[in-house]
């Protein structure tokens, strides 16, 4: 009996430990990058977004913003933590599937703790409620990146870093998915975003824009404008409704700037194949930006940008047939790696040489080649393959970017190339690509090993003869 006591306490220290063990035993973090080399920091590990669903009440015109982000995820192993890059504002409260969680701030993470660990494979909610005025960021090539406010306008420019200035964010490429967003605003004032509106509410002394994107994005290319904007519908030859969002004051002009936005579209759908998006449209703020951005669904363009000659052939044609283009080329099929960028703007670059030559002739077409070959010579840009992570954008990227696809094209003729361009848009829709990915399909469809030009295109410190020495 007493032997028997004795032993049954020993079981139940030692089932007491061995519980205690599997509760304290190593914390099971998710990493606080996805691994990009050129951005180590950004993105996270250990889940994969499915849906943001982001609530945002604005006020345009005082600067803050009170946010709730429901951010649903599937884990990809077991978590005790796991991070979200969030970048100033206050965080008022971390819930996980309803209970509340401990939350820290450490430079651009949001490392949450739920109150039991998830299990690989499950799928949780976070609800982030914060709030604040956003701040931009200032990039290491100058740019200013996040959301940004002049006047009552607000609009955002995220690439590459600037989302998680706005809100919750696994701020990777890798991690695409789909978007809501709900927008309050004071009565006067529109809210566009990405997607298509599904909802468009009186609420007390405001309006809530309800915007839904339904199809994969990438953090990068979530957006939002908020001003007096007015609507703009022009024809959709190609079925794609075509919305677009311009201030007041810059309706007029910017009407007649984007007047081709259906031909280009139409274009397009021929030569690379169905538009991956439910809409298409820009936004054009009351503000002047510093360049262009593809927003997915709403690419977004500065005052400045519309205020010149659009309708110019050697001008800014060249811009709206650029993010048009990147809705294929960037945006449904996306980098992988930040240092592959050439194959969002070389793709873009030649498309919007390909417009050039089709609405204004060879001429034309030709005149961007050997334009873009004198560029890359005198402004002694760096080889576009690997781009300088503090000046990914540098011009080289775009035109010794475009030059390359422009060497494949010449080398393997122009049947495959058509082929190659629209099995990339086809096979990778909605996916990331890395530049092998693209060399391999070159391969497959032309027959031909392009891997030693492509590297010298994308890699050489001197710029290769095009092919045939020609244009
Ligand atoms: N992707 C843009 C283009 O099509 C360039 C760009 C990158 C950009 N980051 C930006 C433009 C931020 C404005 C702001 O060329
Ligand atoms: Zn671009």
């Amino acid at each position: 009996m007493v032997r028997l006591a004795a032993l049954t306490m020993l079981l139940t220290v030692c089932a007491l430990l061995l519980a205690v063990c599997a509760g304290c035993g190593s914390k099971l973090a998710g990493p606080a990058g996805a691994g990009d080399p050129y951005f180590p920091q950004m993105g996270n590990g250990g889940y994969d977004v499915l849906d943001y669903n982001i609530d945002l009440t604005v006020d345009p015109a005082a600067g803050p913003v009170d946010g709730t982000v429901l951010v649903r995820a599937a884990a990809t192993q077991d978590l005790d933590s796991f991070d979200l890059d969030f970048v100033g504002l206050h965080v008022k409260s971390v819930q996980v599937d309803g209970r509340a969680a401990r939350f820290e701030r450490k430079g651009q993470e949001l490392i949450i703790s739920p109150p039991v660990r998830l299990r690989a494979g499950s799928t949780f909610d976070t609800l982030v409620a914060y709030s604040g005025t956003p701040q931009p960021l200032h990039a290491a090539d100058g740019s200013i990146l996040g959301w940004q406010r002049s006047g009552d306008t607000i609009f955002t420019l995220d690439e590459p870093e600037g989302a998680a200035t706005w809100f919750p964010v696994n701020d990777t490429p890798l991690d695409k998915a789909t978007y809501t967003f709900r927008i309050t605003v004071p009565e006067g004032y529109v809210a566009a975003a990405n997607g298509v509106l599904a909802q468009n509410i009186a609420n007390g002394a405001g309006q809530t824009f309800v915007w839904q994107m339904k199809e994969p994005m990438a953090s990068y290319l979530a957006a939002v404008a908020i001003g007096k904007l007015v609507l703009k519908e022009p024809q959709d030859p190609s079925g794609v409704p075509i919305r677009n969002y311009f201030a007041e004051g810059l309706a007029d002009a910017a009407t007649k700037a984007f007047a081709s936005t259906g031909d280009v579209l139409a274009y397009y759908i021929d030569t690379f194949g169905p538009y991956p998006f439910e809409s298409y449209g820009v936004a054009v703020p009351d503000a002047d930006t510093q360049g262009a951005m593809e927003n997915q669904t709403l690419s977004l363009f500065g005052r400045n940008v519309v205020e010149k000659d659009m309708t110019d052939p050697t001008g800014d044609a060249i811009f709206l047939s650029h993010e048009l283009a990147h809705q294929w080329f960037g945006d449904s099929v996306t980098l992988a790696h930040w240092s592959d960028i050439w194959l969002n703007e070389g793709f873009a670059t030649y498309c919007s040489w390909l417009w050039i030559g089709h609405s204004q002739g060879k001429a034309a077409f030709d005149k961007q080649v050997s334009d873009a070959r004198d560029a890359v010579v005198s402004q002694k840009w760096p080889a576009p393959g690997k781009a300088p992570a503090n000046d990914l954008f540098n011009g080289g990227v775009y035109d010794r970017g475009a030059l390359t696809l422009h060497a494949v094209r010449l080398t393997v003729g122009d049947d495959a190339f058509f082929r190659i361009l629209r099995t990339w848009a086809d096979r990778y829709r909605y996916k990331n690509v890395t530049t092998a990915d693209f060399v391999s399909l070159v391969q497959e469809i032309s027959g031909k090993d392009l891997h030693a030009l492509i590297d010298s295109w994308l890699y050489d410190s001197t710029m290769p003869a095009l092919p045939g020495g020609g244009l």
